[in-house]
């Protein structure tokens, strides 16, 4: 029960900051499936409590100081990437206009990188840090460096695999390696604008904005993370579920960069 009165009160507080933000879903991850720490309360997978687990959220994908080579395009990145992967099959269709090869069955690439020293400037590929999770052939709590009081990646539970620690295939948040039947990502916004029949919004310097919404381009390019915010309180504010940047009611996030 007191845990339960808590927890309102700490809903309370980010709705108020919600509020104060004009309704932009930034604050509260704590709240949200992307807290895997053992305060975590919405995620199934997550860490135990106690001596082998950890109470740090930011840790599971962030650290303060990282102990590898850094890529160019990597925010401070502290999991593991999914050496496991092999390759991705991607978007293909023949009416496609990511790839500046229009005219064949049009598709774009993706690496698999072991190392954050792959992803270097202008193979920009936040899509990779997604996935690093929900390809899953990575545990989430796989850490470049783990946790200074714990010196080991923190035990999990409620996960598939060893150490209960992997994103299950059954899970909604399960993407796997085949990327095909997904929104088409890691190519450049402007060539899909340029040769399309005018049917995308133009952007701005890394943003596409359109009634007042904005998404995100990386590096001029469309990547999970320009529809998904992975920080986004979509708990408090339900309209960003799950993890949206712009809201998908009314198809909303669509129409910002589809004239459609
Ligand atoms: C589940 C993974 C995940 C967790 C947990 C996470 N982040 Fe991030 N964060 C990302 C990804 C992916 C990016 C790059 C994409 C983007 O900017 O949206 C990022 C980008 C950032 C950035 C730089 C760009 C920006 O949006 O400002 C900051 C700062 C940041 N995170 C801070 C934090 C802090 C502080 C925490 C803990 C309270 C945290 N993150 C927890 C995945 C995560
Ligand atoms: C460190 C691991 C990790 C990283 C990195 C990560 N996620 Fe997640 N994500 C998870 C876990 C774990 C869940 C919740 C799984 C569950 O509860 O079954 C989740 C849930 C989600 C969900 C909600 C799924 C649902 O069913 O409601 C979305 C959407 C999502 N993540 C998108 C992203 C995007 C986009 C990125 C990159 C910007 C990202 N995640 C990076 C671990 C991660
Ligand atoms: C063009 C925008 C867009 C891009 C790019 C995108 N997503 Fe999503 N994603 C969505 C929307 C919208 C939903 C919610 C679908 C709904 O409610 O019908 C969603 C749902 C999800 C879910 C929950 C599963 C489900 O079926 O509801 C996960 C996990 C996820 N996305 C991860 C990712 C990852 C990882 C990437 C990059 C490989 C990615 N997304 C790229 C828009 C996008
Ligand atoms: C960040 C901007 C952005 C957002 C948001 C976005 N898209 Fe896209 N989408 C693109 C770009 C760029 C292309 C590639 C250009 C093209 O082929 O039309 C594309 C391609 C597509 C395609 C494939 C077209 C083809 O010919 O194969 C479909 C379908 C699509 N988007 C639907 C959606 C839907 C539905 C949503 C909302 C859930 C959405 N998009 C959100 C930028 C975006």
């Amino acid at each position: 029960m007191r845990r339960n009165l808590s927890l309102l009160a700490v809903t309370a507080a980010s709705a108020v900051l919600a509020l104060s933000l004009g309704g932009v879903a930034n604050a509260g991850i704590e709240l949200t499936k992307h807290n895997m720490s053992s305060g975590g309360t919405d995620s199934t997978i997550r860490s135990v409590t106690g001596g082998t687990g950890t109470d740090e959220i930011c840790i599971f994908c962030h650290t303060p100081h990282m102990n590898v080579t850094k890529g160019d395009v990597l925010p401070l990145w502290n999991h593991r990437l999914s050496s496991g992967a092999g390759s991705y099959t991607m978007y293909k269709s023949a009416t496609f206009n990511g790839a500046d090869n229009y005219g064949v069955l049009q598709s774009v690439t993706l690496g698999s990188p072991s190392d954050p020293a792959d992803l270097v400037a202008g193979n920009m590929s936040v899509t990779n840090l997604c996935l690093s999770c929900h390809d899953g052939t990575q545990a989430v709590n796989a850490m470049f460096n783990t946790p200074n009081r714990l010196n080991a990646n923190p035990a999990m539970q409620g996960g598939s695999g060893a150490g209960s620690a992997y994103i299950p295939a059954s899970s909604n948040a399960y993407l796997g390696t085949d990327l095909q039947n997904d929104h088409p990502v890691n190519f450049t916004y402007s060539v899909s604008r340029s040769i399309s029949d005018e049917t995308l919004r133009m952007e701005g310097v890394g943003v596409v904005q359109y009634g007042g919404e904005t998404v995100r381009l990386f590096n001029g390019t469309v990547q999970c993370a320009s529809c998904h915010n992975p920080h986004a309180d979509y708990v408090t504010n339900t309209e960003f579920t799950p993890f949206l940047r712009v809201t998908i009611v009314g198809s909303k996030l669509c129409l910002t960069c589809h004239d459609k």
